[in-house]
């Protein structure tokens, strides 16, 4: 098994680039995000709930969203591997992903950081919500306080991981297939 963790603030492009290694090492791309907007979406309890925090920029509770990735990971035993994708979004929950793959026998492989400067950030953001439907997306004062939340809490998630040498960061600016080559090359070191 190998498991990866495609890390960095919103709009470092870690949904596009997890498409395509998840086709090229046949992992499964799990999105804690996408999970929550298909919840949304179908206006399920939890999707509801989800949405409240969504919409502000913060952080769903801990126990919801570890639950939901749970839920997900032991639906699809049947893989090499794993990518989460916005998972985990702070201490607590990596502790919660470690302790949940080791009763797997897992491990967590490597956590890889896209590196984008926040001005960037936000230009990209409002760019994709022009086209992306979301409403977290298409405000810049939330798109701001994603970013807040991504430095004071999601931060600390990349050292948890680089205390076992398993962190590394990325230039997440440049072409898609420079960026893509970046991040393989750095799977492939690590297993
Ligand atoms: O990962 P993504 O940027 O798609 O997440 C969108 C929003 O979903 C976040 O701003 C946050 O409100 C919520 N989220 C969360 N916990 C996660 C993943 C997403 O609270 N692990
Ligand atoms: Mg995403």
């Amino acid at each position: 098994m190998m498991n990866i963790i495609l890390f960095g603030p919103p709009g470092s492009g870690k949904g596009t680039q997890a498409e395509n290694l998840e086709k090229k090492y046949e992992l499964l791309h799990i999105s804690t995000g996408d999970l929550f907007r298909y919840e949304i979406g179908n206006q399920t309890e939890l999707g509801v709930l989800a949405k409240s925090y969504i919409d502000k920029g913060e952080l769903v509770p801990d126990d919801v969203t570890i639950g939901m990735l749970k839920n997900k990971v032991n639906a699809n035993p049947d893989v090499k591997g794993y990518i989460f994708d916005g998972f985990p979004r702070n201490e607590y929950q990596s502790e919660a992903l470690d302790n949940f793959l080791a009763e797997k026998g897992q491990t967590v492989n490597a956590l890889l950081q896209l590196d984008v400067d926040d001005e960037e950030i936000v230009k990209r953001i409002l760019n994709r919500g022009k086209t992306s439907g979301r409403t977290d997306d298409n405000d810049e004062s939330i798109i701001r306080n994603r970013i807040s939340v991504f430095n004071d809490e999601t931060a600390p998630v990349y050292d948890h991981y680089d205390k076992s040498g398993k962190s590394t960061k990325i230039d997440g600016i440049g072409s898609l297939e420079d960026i893509f080559g970046r991040l393989s090359a750095a799977i492939d070191a690590a297993v």
